[in-house]
Formats: C-alpha cells, sequence, structure tokens
C-alpha cells in the first residue's frame, strides 16, 4: 500500500449531504455532514423532491468545506469513493454527478459504494477489522445480519421481511404524534419508561436470522387504539419502553444465535439504529459474557449517514481494484453482494 492513500467519499443516498477525507481507510481527515431534517420534518419523512434539491444546493459547499478541513489538495486525492445505492435515485444522482466530475476534471479514479457496505465500514475508523466477522445492519432501509470473511465479501445470512428497524421506530414514533426521524425520541422516551405493555417478538421459523417488524409496529398502533377508544390512558413512555424492548430482544437474541453458528471473531454494530441506547447497553451486556469475541460499536457520529463510512470502505474497494467507469450511474437497488467476485 501507497504510504499514504487519501480518499475522498461522497454521500447522499437520503437526508444528508457528506463529504470527507480519509486516510489509509482508517483517519478521518474531515467528514462534513449537512443535514436536511428540519426541511421534511413538517412532512413527517423524507420528501424525496425536497431532498434532491438541498442535495444540489449543498454539495459544493460541503465538498469545499471538507477539502479545506483536511488541508489537502485535489492532487494529493488517490480516489474518489461515492455512494452508488441504495437510496433515493434523485438524492443519489446529485453525489453520484458530483464524484464523476471531481474525478472527470482532476484525473482522480472512480470507486462505486454500496451505502451499507458503508455503514459496516464505519467500524473500520474505530478499530481495525477482524475476519471472519459478523455485522448487525440496523438502519432505516435495512436491517440485516451480514457475515464477512474478508474485506468486500458479504454474505446476507439474515434479512427483514418486511419493515426494516428504523422504519419501525419512525411508524410508532408517528403514532405518538413525535416528530421525524423518531428514533432519538423513542430511544430517549424509553428511558424514562418501564415495560409494562406485552408487545409480540417475531422469531419466525426455528434457525432463520431473518426479521420482521411491522407485526410489532401494528401490535403497538392497535394498543394505542384499543386504549383511545376505551377512554383509557397508556404511558407513552412505557409504550415506548416496551417496544424498545421487543425490538433488541430480538436483535440481539438473533445476533447471539448467529455467532454460535458462524465462526467470527468480531462483532460489528452498524447504521442510524446503532446510536440507540437500549440496543448499544443489551449488546455490550450480552457480548461481555463472550470475552473471547470483540464487539465493536460505532461513536454515535459515525452511526448516521456520513461520507467518512463511504471513503472508508471505497478504500478497500480501490485497494482491491474496483473502479467505476464515468457512465457510472445511481441504482437504488444496488446489491451488496456484487463485491464478492472481486
Ligand atoms: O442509517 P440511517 O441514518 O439512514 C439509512 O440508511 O436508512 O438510519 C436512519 C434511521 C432512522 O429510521 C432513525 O429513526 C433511526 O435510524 N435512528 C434511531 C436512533 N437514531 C437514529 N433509531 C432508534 N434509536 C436511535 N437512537
Ligand atoms: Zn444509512
Amino acid at each position: 500500500m501507497k504510504k499514504n492513500l487519501l480518499v475522498m467519499g461522497i454521500e447522499t443516498s437520503c437526508d444528508e449531504t457528506s463529504v470527507s477525507i480519509v486516510r489509509n481507510g482508517k483517519e478521518i481527515l474531515s467528514n462534513i455532514v449537512s443535514s436536511q431534517i428540519e426541511s421534511h420534518k413538517r412532512f413527517g419523512g423524507v420528501v424525496p423532491e425536497i431532498a434532491s434539491r438541498h442535495h444540489v444546493e449543498q454539495i459544493t459547499i460541503v465538498l469545499e468545506e471538507a477539502m479545506k478541513e483536511a488541508s489537502v489538495s485535489y492532487e494529493d486525492l488517490d480516489a474518489i469513493a461515492v455512494t452508488e445505492g441504495p437510496g433515493l435515485v434523485g438524492a443519489l444522482l446529485i453525489g453520484v454527478n458530483a464524484a464523476k466530475a471531481v474525478a472527470f476534471a482532476h484525473g482522480i479514479p472512480l470507486v462505486s459504494v454500496h451505502h451499507i457496505a458503508g455503514h459496516i465500514y464505519a467500524n473500520r475508523l474505530v478499530k481495525e477489522m477482524e475476519f471472519p466477522l459478523l455485522a448487525l445492519v440496523v438502519s432505516g432501509g435495512h436491517t440485516e445480519l451480514v457475515y464477512m470473511k474478508d474485506h468486500g465479501q458479504f454474505e446476507v445470512i439474515g434479512e427483514t421481511r418486511d419493515d426494516a428497524a428504523g422504519e419501525a421506530y419512525d411508524k410508532v414514533a408517528r403514532t405518538l404524534q413525535m416528530p421525524y426521524p423518531g428514533g432519538p425520541h423513542i430511544d430517549r422516551l424509553a428511558a424514562t419508561g418501564e415495560v409494562t405493555v406485552d408487545l409480540p417478538r417475531a422469531w419466525l421459523e426455528e434457525g432463520s436470522y431473518d426479521f420482521s417488524f411491522s407485526g410489532l409496529k401494528s401490535a403497538v398502533i392497535n394498543t394505542v387504539h384499543n386504549a383511545e377508544q376505551r377512554g383509557e390512558t397508556i404511558k407513552p413512555e412505557d409504550l415506548a419502553a416496551s417496544f424498545q424492548e421487543s425490538v433488541v430482544d430480538v436483535l440481539v437474541t438473533k445476533t447471539l444465535q448467529a455467532v454460535k453458528e458462524y465462526p467470527v471473531k468480531q462483532v460489528l454494530l452498524a447504521g442510524g439504529v446503532a446510536a440507540n441506547q437500549g440496543l448499544r447497553t443489551a449488546l455490550t451486556a450480552a457480548f461481555a459474557e463472550i470475552p473471547e469475541l470483540d464487539l465493536v460499536i460505532p461513536p454515535l457520529r459515525l452511526c448516521g449517514d456520513n461520507a467518512a463510512m463511504i471513503a472508508a470502505a471505497g478504500t478497500v474497494l480501490f485497494e482491491k481494484g474496483h473502479r467505476a467507469e464515468m457512465n457510472l450511474n445511481a441504482n437504488p437497488g444496488l446489491d451488496i453482494t456484487l463485491y464478492n467476485e472481486w
């Protein structure tokens, strides 16, 4: 490896415009994140057209700020890594086009990155990865258990059959009249409540690592509506605590089952819901009982969408020889296993 491999990451898949410069796939020189949450809040969710417009407005400013904060020039950059998908097509396109423009103008190689690979590689900015490993990916759009034998090798051993964990959080929050994104609000509320409501846990078939959260989400909504009809009140903090316990119980139990079957050395937590305090605490407690397994939990600033994680994953792909062409397009349905042939 060249002594100092400098990679720019660009992420615009949803509602954060982010550009980062990362050295050797591990050291963040800058990681600028411009969030649009305030603009989407009044609609109760991300509005794709508004997201695209914000990305257009922000991308150049964020890019210049990332370069300035890292104190690097374009000649120093070895690659431009950009999120190709999954995500909102119009949002992804802004990042892809910005990346192509910079790559073309300065003659820098272009690398396309899968958004979830980025979330997983956020952990490499904290600690070196040790293979084989298992990543529990919990975000607004994905809930997956990913087994990795080596860098860039992703085997999805379980995934959600309906809602993602973050999606369930956001929908339950909406029922409790909380602003978007609801995950952090439910998390804070849950910490003040008690588990008093009996809610379902979808274990699915014996041995399955798949998840399902739509039944739980509906159970919470029904509980609220039934109580309203009977003129009863359920404390929102107790409902939040009960919901959170149900989600966390399933996530932790399935992860513990998977590490019994797969010979892993490390377990990584990844995605926006990785910021959840209940999940962080429960995983830490569960893995304290298995000291031979190394549990890595990213700091809060690396859990949500950011470009440093894209640069981190992009660095590894670049070193493996992966290159994107100048006709790169946004791919909202990108499959993470596409890298496995590399
Ligand atoms: O990874 P991310 O930033 O975007 C996607 O790739 O989807 O994840 C966003 C999701 C949202 O659903 C948000 O409510 C959830 O992560 N989230 C949380 C917490 N912080 C963010 N969910 C539960 N507890 C949190 N503390
Ligand atoms: Zn994400």
